[in-house]
């Protein structure tokens, strides 16, 4: 690739920035001083600026922790976005692969391989992702049952068959008395909910469809990825090379 290129994606400037820094000598290839932006480099080229090697890295993958109230796009004029919230990000290619709503927390993939991204959200290769949620109203087994033979919505969407696991049940008196609520409807059931397509608000429509609200929602897992769970909202870091791998063999 282009030298100009290499630097750019590397996050060391614009592309009219680092043609600057290479006309004025201060990038050399293997030990020699280039002043020609176009001078051709491998991705395993010795590229330095001021004497610093730079790295070249094709993918780069970090897991982030998302907090409620962040957008999941890569740039937006009048909103911070889930991209924003990778400081240490010099390149400008990152993008979430997949989205969470505004309200939903947890693990999000932010990445620029995007045909990995591809295969992970592909209905076709039904990656399983696994939310917890509280829910507003009774969850029983008969949800279950309906929800891994395939809920069909109000709308006609069919939905794939999805796991769901109640892990409790929670009375909350006190929030029936601020609502001023029957003390039936201030039943709240904590599940695990796996699904394997990602439709608009799709958990959200599925439990309206059986007349519950999701009051939050949390991702913990995208296929072989699990959240990290020192990571506090906003938090983030980059994958481990076993996680690397477990997403490449997807
Ligand atoms: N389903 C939803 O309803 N919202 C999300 O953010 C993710 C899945």
């Amino acid at each position: 690739m282009r030298l100009d290129r290499f630097l750019a994606e590397m996050g060391v400037g614009t592309r009219n920035e680092v043609r600057k820094e290479i006309k004025s000598g201060r990038v050399s290839v293997d030990g020699h001083t280039i002043k020609d932006p176009g001078c051709k480099v491998q991705t395993d080229s010795l590229v330095e600026l001021n004497g610093e090697p730079i790295l070249y890295e094709e993918f780069v993958y970090y897991m982030l922790n998302k907090p409620a109230g962040i957008i999941s796009a890569s740039d937006d004029t009048f909103e911070e976005t889930v991209v924003d919230l990778i400081a240490e990000q010099k390149r400008k290619d990152l993008f979430p692969a997949g989205r969470l709503d505004r309200d939903t927390e947890g693990l999000m993939l932010i990445t620029n391989n995007g045909e990995l991204a591809h295969r992970m959200l592909s209905p076709k290769h039904h990656v399983d992702k696994t939310y917890y949620a509280v829910i507003m109203g009774d969850v029983t087994e008969r949800d279950i049952r309906a929800f891994s033979d395939g809920l069909v919505l109000p709308d006609g969407l069919e939905c794939m068959p999805a796991d769901l696991e109640i892990l409790s049940r929670v009375t909350d008196d006190l929030y029936a008395a601020i609502e001023n609520d029957s003390l039936e409807n201030s039943v709240m059931t904590e599940v695990n909910i796996t699904i394997r397509e990602g439709k608009f608000h799709q958990i959200k429509r599925m439990f309206s469809s059986i007349g519950c609200e999701v009051m939050y929602l949390k991702r913990l897992t995208m296929g072989p990825l699990e959240l990290d769970e020192t990571l506090l909202p906003g938090e983030y870091r980059r994958l481990t090379e076993e996680e690397v791998d477990s997403l490449l063999k997807l």
